[in-house]
C-alpha cells in the first residue's frame, strides 16, 4: 500500500484513468473522446456528443437518424411517474424535481441488461420530466410531453417550455450549451456518480447523486447564481460599483473561478457569443455590458475568468428561460458525461473509499445516561 496522501478537497489528486474527456492538460484542448470541443459545438449536434459519450463513438448519417428516433420514441413518461410528479410542492426547486424523477423511474423502469438504454431513456426524458411539471404547476396543465415535431433535444425543451415551435437561434444556443457542458472529466458531479457506482449500485442511484452534487452553487447551481447577479445591476456602471463592493467584502462571484483551469475556461467564450448575438434588441439588451464590465473587472482585481456558467446564464434568459430552470438543462446535458463515466468506472472495478485524519476527542471514558 502507498504512504497516504492528506489534499483537502481532494486538490491536486489523480484518483483514476479516464479515456473519456481531456480538462485543462497542457497543450491539450477540452476534448471529448479526442475530438475537440471547438469543433464539436461548431460543427456537431448535441444528439451527436451524446451518441459520441454515451455510445463510444460519432454517428454516421444513419446512426444518427436512428438515434434521434430511439431518444424521440423514448420521450413519453410512465403515468405513474407523472402522478408523482403532480404531488410534488409547486415551490420544489427543479433540480429536485429532477432528482426524484430520476429515482421514481428507477423504481419503476429498473436498469436493464444495457445500461446505455437506461442512458438514453433519461435523455429523452428529462426535458419531458421537467417541463410536465414545470407547466403543471404553473397553470394546472397537463401537456403532452413528447413534442412530436421537434427531434432534438434542444427543440423538445423549448417547445415544451413555450408552447411553440422554438426560434432557430434558441434552438441552436441550447444546443450548442448542451455540448459545451457534456462532459468535463472527474468534476463533483461525475466523481459522486463514480463513487456511487464503485459499490456496484445501479445507474439511477448514481444519476440521483450525481444531481444531487451539481446542484450546489459551487457546481451547476451557479448558472442561476450567476444570473442572479448580473440580474441586479440596470447598467454597466451599477454592476462595476456593485462587484467592486462585492470583492471588498470578500464576497463570492459567481459563474468565476475553476478548479481545474487557472486562465480561462474553453467553454465561456463560445457561450459568450451567443450571449452576445441574442442580446440584440431584448428588452434587456443591458445584461452582456452589464456581463463584461464584471468579467473585464473580475480580470484585472482577481485574475479570475468566466467559467461555464457565467454567460450560459444571460444566454438561457435571452432564450427565454425561466431562471430555475437553468441548472436543469445542465443535467438534460452532463447525464451523456455521467453515463460514460458510470460505463468507464464499472470496468475499473475498485471500491472509492479514502481515509481521514482523525481530528476529534481523544479516548473518552463511558458515562452512563443518568450521570450526563
Ligand atoms: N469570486 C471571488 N473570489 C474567488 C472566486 C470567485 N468566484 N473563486 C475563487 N476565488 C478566490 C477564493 O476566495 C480564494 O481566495 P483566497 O486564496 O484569498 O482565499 C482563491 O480565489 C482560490 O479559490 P478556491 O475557492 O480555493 O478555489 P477552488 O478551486 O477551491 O474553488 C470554485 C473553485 C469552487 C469554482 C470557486 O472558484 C468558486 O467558488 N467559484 C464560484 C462558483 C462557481 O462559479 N462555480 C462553478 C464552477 S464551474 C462549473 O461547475 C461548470
Amino acid at each position: 500500500m502507498n504512504a497516504p496522501i492528506k489534499a483537502p478537497g481532494l486538490v491536486g489528486v489523480i484518483s483514476g484513468d479516464t479515456e473519456v474527456s481531456t480538462v485543462g492538460k497542457e497543450g491539450l484542448d477540452l476534448t471529448y473522446r479526442g475530438y475537440s470541443i471547438r469543433d464539436l459545438s461548431a460543427h456537431a449536434t448535441f444528439e451527436e456528443v451524446a451518441h459520441l459519450l454515451v455510445h463510444g463513438s460519432l454517428p454516421t448519417t444513419p446512426q444518427l437518424s436512428a438515434y434521434r428516433d430511439k431518444l424521440a420514441g423514448m420521450r413519453a413518461l410512465p403515468a405513474g411517474l407523472k402522478t408523482t410528479l403532480e404531488q410534488l410542492p409547486p415551490a420544489s426547486h427543479p433540480m429536485d424535481v429532477l432528482r426524484t424523477g430520476v429515482s421514481a423511474l428507477g423504481c419503476m423502469e429498473p436498469e436493464g441488461p444495457e445500461v446505455r438504454d437506461s442512458a438514453d431513456r433519461l435523455i429523452a426524458s428529462f426535458p419531458s420530466m421537467l417541463l410536465y411539471w414545470h407547466r403543471f404547476v404553473q397553470s394546472g396543465e397537463r401537456i403532452d410531453e413528447t413534442a412530436p415535431g421537434e427531434d432534438t433535444v434542444a427543440g423538445h425543451f423549448l417547445q415544451l417550455l413555450h408552447g411553440t415551435t422554438p426560434d432557430p437561434d434558441h434552438r441552436r444556443c441550447l444546443d450548442v450549451s448542451l455540448i459545451l457542458y457534456a462532459e468535463h472529466e472527474f468534476n463533483a458531479s461525475t466523481f459522486a456518480a463514480r463513487v456511487i457506482t464503485s459499490t456496484r449500485s445501479d445507474f439511477h442511484s448514481a444519476i440521483t447523486g450525481a444531481i444531487g452534487a451539481l446542484r450546489g452553487p459551487l457546481h451547476g447551481g451557479a448558472n442561476e447564481a450567476a444570473m442572479d447577479l448580473i440580474g441586479q445591476f440596470s447598467s454597466p456602471e451599477e454592476a462595476d460599483a456593485g462587484i467592486r463592493e462585492m470583492l471588498a467584502a470578500r464576497k463570492l462571484i459567481m459563474g468565476f473561478g475553476h478548479r481545474v483551469y487557472k486562465e480561462s475556461d474553453p467553454r465561456s467564450d463560445i457561450i459568450k457569443e451567443w450571449s452576445k448575438k441574442l442580446s440584440a434588441g431584448h428588452e434587456r439588451a443591458h445584461y452582456y455590458p452589464v456581463s463584461e464590465v464584471i468579467e473585464k473587472l473580475m480580470w484585472d482585481k482577481k485574475h479570475l475568468f468566466p467559467n461555464a456558467d457565467f454567460y450560459s446564464a444571460t444566454a438561457y434568459h435571452y432564450c427565454g428561460i425561466p431562471t430555475p430552470l437553468f441548472t436543469p438543462i445542465f443535467v438534460m446535458s452532463r447525464i451523456t458525461g455521467w453515463t460514460a463515466h458510470v460505463i468507464e468506472e464499472r470496468a475499473a472495478g475498485k471500491l472509492i473509499r479514502p481515509t481521514g485524519d482523525y481530528v476529534g476527542p481523544q479516548p473518552t471514558e463511558w458515562v452512563p445516561i443518568e450521570k450526563r
